[in-house]
């Protein structure tokens, strides 16, 4: 057992170590991205289409970064799952623009409304298939069966979403099944890369789904806010275009649930220490601070 200051002094220097890594493993991930569209047909375009990758927070690809570094995941692996969480993130972002109608993505005026609408569709699904590409090199079928499985059901979410729910009274816990599936499943995606064995992964999958519902109830709640500027997007579509979102419960039991939901997601982790702690990690340095800003906007 090891007192107070030695666990402190150890955790900062795990996270020192981890921090660095992570820096390099970000810049991988980039070079990967752009490297799927420079080996594209877009390639004459790159400069001007990479700035619609992973310009955001990286969320997604900190978490698979960051818990499979921890767990001894080869960087080649973690980087090309990361980048393919990403490019299935800013397909899904170019693709919901155009539905949604947003004129501002991560302060920047939306792709559909630089290259068209057209544009936008065809940029997404190239990604997308890009992104497969990624994870197939890595000669993981584990992961290949996963991603596709994942991302189907992100698609099927947001179909349902548009196509079976919108202008219906919503109720909360329908919010919840959306937020699970349309955000949630990628943030599995994330999370399992970091596993190295089906028991691990079945641990991780679960926890990025919680980590995803806890990240969409927080996005449906800055929705209804009004500070687009600090959001860096176009807000108050949800309720202009009748989705049913986690918007109908007050931003006080939103947050509840929340931190509710971070907590259940750290619980699947208590029998593998090392991902624990990772998990941990990611969630105090990474997650929580964005999701209160939300939360506070
Ligand atoms: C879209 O949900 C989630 C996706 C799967 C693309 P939102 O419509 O709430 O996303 P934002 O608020 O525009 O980012
Ligand atoms: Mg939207
Ligand atoms: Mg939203």
């Amino acid at each position: 057992m090891i007192d107070a200051p030695d666990a402190l002094a150890y955790f900062q220097r795990m996270t020192a170590r981890l921090d660095s890594r992570l820096q390099t493993d970000l810049r991988a991930l980039f070079g990967l991205m752009r490297g799927e569209l420079a080996a594209s047909a877009l390639r004459r375009r790159t400069a001007e289409f990479a700035p619609y990758l992973g310009a955001g927070k990286l969320l997604r690809a900190r978490l698979a970064l960051r818990v499979g570094a921890a767990n001894g995941v080869a960087p080649r692996v973690r980087r090309a799952s990361a980048a393919a969480v990403e490019m299935i993130h800013a397909a899904s972002l170019l693709h919901d623009d155009v539905i949604d109608g947003g004129l501002l993505r991560r302060g920047m005026p939306t792709f559909w409304k630089n290259f068209s609408t057209s544009g936008a569709i065809l940029l997404g699904d190239l990604l997308l298939f890009k992104a497969m590409h990624l994870v197939r090199a890595t000669g993981r079928m584990d992961l290949v069966c996963a991603f596709i499985e994942l991302a189907g059901v992100v698609c099927e979410a947001e179909a349902e979403q548009e196509l079976i729910r919108r202008q219906r009274p919503a109720t909360w816990l329908q919010a919840l099944s959306t937020a699970r599936r349309k955000t949630g499943a990628l943030f599995a995606c994330a999370a399992l890369s970091a596993g190295r064995t089906a028991a691990e992964r079945a641990a991780l999958c679960e926890a990025g789904y919680l980590l995803g519902t806890a990240y969409q109830v927080a996005d449906d709640i800055l929705d209804g806010s009004q500070n687009e500027a600090q959001a860096g997007k176009t807000l108050g579509t949800d309720r202009v275009r009748g989705k049913a979102t986690a918007a109908v419960r007050s931003p006080a039991f939103a947050r509840r649930h929340v931190e509710k939901l971070c907590r259940q997601s750290a619980a699947q982790l208590v029998r593998y220490p090392r991902l624990a702690a990772a998990w941990q990690a990611y969630l105090s340095v990474e997650f929580l601070p964005v999701i209160r800003a939300q939360l506070d906007a």
